[in-house]
């Protein structure tokens, strides 16, 4: 049997990453290929106190959260019954919403990014994605959806894109060996799909 592929979306909040996810897997089904759709944080235990944490019910410290999110990311590759590798090893394309560079590009904004990236060795020498697709939208186009705010909350939600966004590119420049694609999810949810589509396109060609 042969392995599946694995499959990253990033993007900052509200770049349309779950959307074209869900598209990706129809294509990909009508191809005939089996495919196991997963986000992080995950359903695990991990991930649940992970969004406890986002949700503000309970505070921990930064460093904490980027350490759950690694936690969180080896239990999600690692877990037997339901782990990212048992849906490879069956032949499976899994694709995620969100791997480790989210954490470059969040927690590195929090915690010392050196050792963001130092932790998230131990997930990148278990799992490397086939391809991460980077939707990319500008950080401005995000505030439409959080109109009702203020406009000092509003301000301060746009800086925290803006600076997520220059990590993400960040951390692409500082790993050249990860296979990365931009995609300009600006333009039209057709277009934008099939840039997606051909972009994976050439790893199911290779098989
Ligand atoms: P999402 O539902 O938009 O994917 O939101 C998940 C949130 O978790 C988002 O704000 C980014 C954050 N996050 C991190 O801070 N670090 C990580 O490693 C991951 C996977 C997500």
């Amino acid at each position: 049997m042969k392995r599946g592929k694995f499959i990253v979306f990033e993007g900052i909040d509200g770049s349309g990453k779950t959307t074209h996810a869900a598209l990706l897997k129809k294509r990909l089904e009508e191809m005939g290929e089996r495919v196991f759709m997963t986000a992080e944080p995950s359903e695990g235990e991990a991930g649940k106190l992970l969004r406890r944490c986002l949700k503000r019910e309970i505070e921990l410290s930064e460093e904490a959260i980027a350490g759950l999110f690694m936690t969180d990311r080896l239990d999600h590759i690692k877990n037997p019954t339901d782990g990212i590798l048992s849906h490879l090893e069956k032949g499976e394309t899994v694709l995620c919403d969100r791997y480790y560079f989210s954490s470059f590009a969040y927690n590195g904004s929090y915690a010392p990014l050196d050792w963001v990236k130092a932790i998230n060795a131990l997930p990148r020498a278990l799992l490397r994605p086939d391809l991460t697709l980077f939707m990319d939208i500008p950080p401005e186009s995000f505030l439409s959806r959080i109109e009702k705010r203020s406009e000092k909350e509003r301000y301060e939600k746009l800086e925290v894109l803006k600076r997520v966004r220059e990590n993400y590119f960040a951390a692409f420049e500082a790993f050249p060996d990860e296979k990365v694609t931009v995609i300009d999810n600006t333009a039209p949810l057709d277009l934008a799909a099939e840039n997606v589509y051909l972009a994976v396109k050439p790893l199911f060609e290779a098989r």
